[in-house]
């Protein structure tokens, strides 16, 4: 597994932060996910690079995270504007033991995770949009991508790139024409720091998987309804 070096894909441009992922390894209290982190100044793409891994056999729950990304990918291949210092950009590697047609449950889970440490944060009116999306009163704070792959029968691997706005405010998004108005935790009057939401968000993502693999996916599901997410489980 590489180190927090030189990298090795040629497509992955990349700038390590070894003391990003010293503070956070230190701080975050977590069984599986991001038990192995890299942590990146700049990156192109977290997802990116963590997909490539992923297909070199890098364990689950390995954890990649950067301050900003040049080529930060949403959904439908749109552009996810990750300006450096103003939002979270992190991706999480999962194998999950579950069928490729429970997928989904991986958006669900990110989806009531990123909900939950926004309410611990003190945000107010958190909701989710189906498949991949986390409103606060009506305006996107968080986008989720999730990215498998497919065996014949099973998931193989699945990597969640989760992006969080923290600290945008209204210029950021000024000229750009945004398909769902966009919103961020210091826009809504709450000031939370990269490092801070890196550790709920990994502790957060921890508890809830550990629920789901202990067959416990229901309650998980119940929530994604309650807060606004499809009585039907998310094709991925
Ligand atoms: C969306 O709402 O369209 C999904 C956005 C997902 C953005 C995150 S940021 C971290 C990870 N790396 C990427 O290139 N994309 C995801």
């Amino acid at each position: 597994m590489p180190e927090n070096g030189p990298v090795i894909h040629a497509s992955v441009i990349a700038e390590p932060l070894p003391e990003w992922r010293e503070a956070i390894s230190a701080r975050v209290r977590t069984r599986l996910i991001g038990r192995k982190i890299l942590a990146y100044r700049s990156i192109s793409s977290t997802s990116e690079h963590l997909k490539k891994m992923g297909a070199h056999g890098a364990p689950e729950g390995f954890v990649i995270i950067a301050r900003e990304q040049t080529q930060g990918r949403g959904q439908f291949d749109r552009k996810w504007i990750s300006e450096a210092e103003k939002g979270l950009y992190m991706s999480i590697l999962f194998r999950p033991p579950w069928f490729a047609s429970e997928t989904g449950h991986l958006s669900v889970l990110c989806a009531v995770s990123v909900a939950q440490v926004l309410d611990a944060a003190g945000l107010k009116n958190v909701t989710i949009k189906a498949p991949n999306d986390v409103l606060v009163s009506g305006r996107k704070i968080a986008g989720i991508l999730i990215e498998p792959r497919l065996g014949d029968e099973y998931v193989e691997f699945a990597v969640a790139g989760i992006g969080l706005n923290l600290k945008q405010t209204e210029e950021d998004w000024g000229s750009l024409e945004l398909k769902t108005p966009a919103t961020s935790c210091r826009m809504e009057g709450v000031e939370l720091s990269e490092m801070d939401a890196s550790v709920q968000l990994l502790e957060c993502l921890d508890r809830n998987y550990a629920a789901a693999l202990e067959g416990r996916r229901d309650a998980l599901v119940k929530e994604w309804i309650a807060r606004g997410g499809s009585a039907e489980i998310p094709n991925v």
